[in-house]
């Protein structure tokens, strides 16, 4: 059920095509990595169910759902495939908290400035990571994030980029992001002497060096766990604190 990418098996994953391709011959829903009551901790920690949000490249997963059902009033899904996002409008129709358009997250100028109070992004930065014009997707994506958060508005990313590969990108002092990270094992990882007790994931951020690099002596239990990286958009008052 939960499919997992370690690395960049194909450079269609940055591709509409593809994407499209997939959810005519799949159908159905997925959620990729991880579900919402895995996640639910992180989210409901960082987005009361009041915020504003914005789910980019929403594909079918039932997150959004299930986000509505745990309270969320106002979730924004957008897709590059149109076939998603119309088969999640049509399941949607009657849910009036859960809009859908279909949108290249890499320019999403429709929307003004700080419209959001939080971004959540679970495997859409990775698929555009796998690209052809990766580097020129990935920061026009997170510029596009940083420019619709509201100040103090966070951008929650799911992924299977450990930090050496996904802080270069995150930590770019032009986006103002106070950066925090969690580590979630894969669904179902249970230890090699079968306890699965200790691999609940710890709501205390992982410390992590200067760079936001892991300490080199850190042990992940789960080689295959996935990162959550919580972006928050400084607003003028931490801004100013943080120079002095
Ligand atoms: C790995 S899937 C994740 C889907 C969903 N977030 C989940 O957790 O199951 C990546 C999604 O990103 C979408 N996508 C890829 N490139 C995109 C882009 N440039 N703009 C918007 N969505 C994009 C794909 O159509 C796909 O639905």
């Amino acid at each position: 059920m939960f499919r997992d990418t370690s690395s960049c098996n194909t450079y269609n994953y940055g591709d509409a095509l593809y994407w499209d391709a997939r959810y005519i011959q799949e159908g159905g829903s997925f959620d990729w990595y991880q579900r919402y009551s895995a996640l639910r901790p992180f989210v409901r920690n960082y987005f009361p169910t009041s915020s504003r949000v914005l789910m980019v490249g929403c594909g079918n997963a039932v997150m959004s759902e299930d986000m509505v059902k745990d309270g969320y009033e106002d979730i924004m899904n957008i897709d590059i495939s149109s076939v998603a996002i119309e088969m999640m409008k049509r399941k949607h129709v009657n849910t009036p908290q859960l809009k859908y358009m279909q949108m290249d997250v890499r320019d999403m100028s429709i929307f003004p400035d700080e419209s959001f109070d939080g971004v959540l992004d679970k495997g859409t930065l990775d698929s555009l990571m796998c690209g052809t014009d990766a580097p020129v997707s990935t920061s026009q994506m997170l510029g596009e994030v940083s420019r619709l958060l509201k100040p103090g508005g966070i951008y929650m990313l799911i992924t299977y980029g450990d930090p050496r590969v996904r802080m270069p990108h995150l930590n770019k002092p032009v986006y103002n992001w106070k950066i925090m990270l969690y580590i979630i094992p894969r669904p179902g990882f249970k230890k090699r002497d079968g306890d699965s007790s200790s691999t609940r994931p710890s709501l205390e951020p992982i410390p992590t060096t200067e760079n936001g690099l892991l300490p080199t002596d850190f042990i992940l239990e789960d080689p295959d766990s996935h990162f959550i990286y919580i972006c928050k958009k400084l607003d003028e008052t931490e801004l100013i604190t943080n120079v002095l």
